[in-house]
């Protein structure tokens, strides 16, 4: 089965609207081949408009989180539907950094996943181990209970729009990846555990690679059969070091 490769770049609490302008012109100007990979894009909430309209068609406006509410008294959050409003189309979930800084729970991710798919986001789940837990061996556990929070809400009908990433959390930001094997051992796994509840929705499902991921890697990582694209952090700030990785996503 042919999954289109993702590559999003989640810029965190980086950026401005300059660095935004020149990151469109630059990608506008870059060589790639657009047909290849799907390329997303997660600014901070106040530059999603800006992105939404200078972004060329082929660039998924993406945004980095969202409430878990509807609505209501919930001051500094930011509706799904506020985001449908002004143009994002793909939102980020459970990010590890949002887990770890703001003591997101499993039970938090569902909702916000399902807030998500109610004004038909595109979801992005992030999902990944400490260093603790990988050395203490419960890297498994760990990822099945994060799947297990809301692989139920996965369906033939939203498949192409939920997502997976795997990000190791020590590989985040510390020039540390994961090798392809780690990635793919790991990926086959998230992949098994899908199938066990659907064989058809788990070969379709799209499932990226987050950490320390850059041109030099991007290659062997994505060559991996359950890698199917990529979360860029840091090289994601230039739009020089982003298509070098998009470039390798064939
Ligand atoms: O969202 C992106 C991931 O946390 C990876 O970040 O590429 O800076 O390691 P990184």
């Amino acid at each position: 089965m042919m999954r289109k490769l993702m590559v999003a770049g989640n810029w965190k609490l980086n950026g401005s609207q300059v660095m935004l302008r020149q990151w469109l012109a630059d990608y506008a100007e870059s060589a790639a081949d657009r047909e290849a990979v799907e390329v997303a894009l997660c600014v901070p909430y106040v530059y999603v408009p800006v992105l939404k309209e200078l972004a060329a068609a082929d660039v998924t406006v993406g945004a980095q989180d969202l409430s878990a509410h509807e609505k209501g008294a919930h001051t500094g959050e930011v509706s799904a539907a506020m985001l449908k409003d002004v143009g994002a189309e793909l939102v980020l979930v459970g990010h590890s950094e949002r887990r770890q800084d703001h003591f997101e729970s499993d039970a938090l991710v569902r909702e916000k996943c399902q807030q998500a798919l109610s004004q038909n986001l595109t979801v992005v789940v992030c999902v990944g181990e400490s260093r603790q837990q990988r050395e203490t061996d419960k890297t498994f556990v760990v990822i099945k209970q994060q799947l297990d929070a809301f692989s139920d809400l996965i369906t033939a009908d939203n498949v192409g729009r939920f997502l997976v990433a795997y990000e190791p959390i020590w590989a985040i930001g510390t020039g540390l990846t994961a090798s392809a094997e780690q990635a793919q051992e790991v990926h086959q796994f998230i992949r098994s555990q899908l199938a066990a509840k659907d064989v058809t929705m788990a070969r379709q499902i799209r499932l990226l690679y987050g950490g320390s991921c850059k041109g030099s890697n991007a290659f062997e990582l994505f060559s991996m059969p359950d890698v199917d694209g990529g979360l860029i952090g840091g090289a994601s700030l230039t739009a020089e070091d982003f298509m070098a990785i998009c470039r390798e996503a064939k």
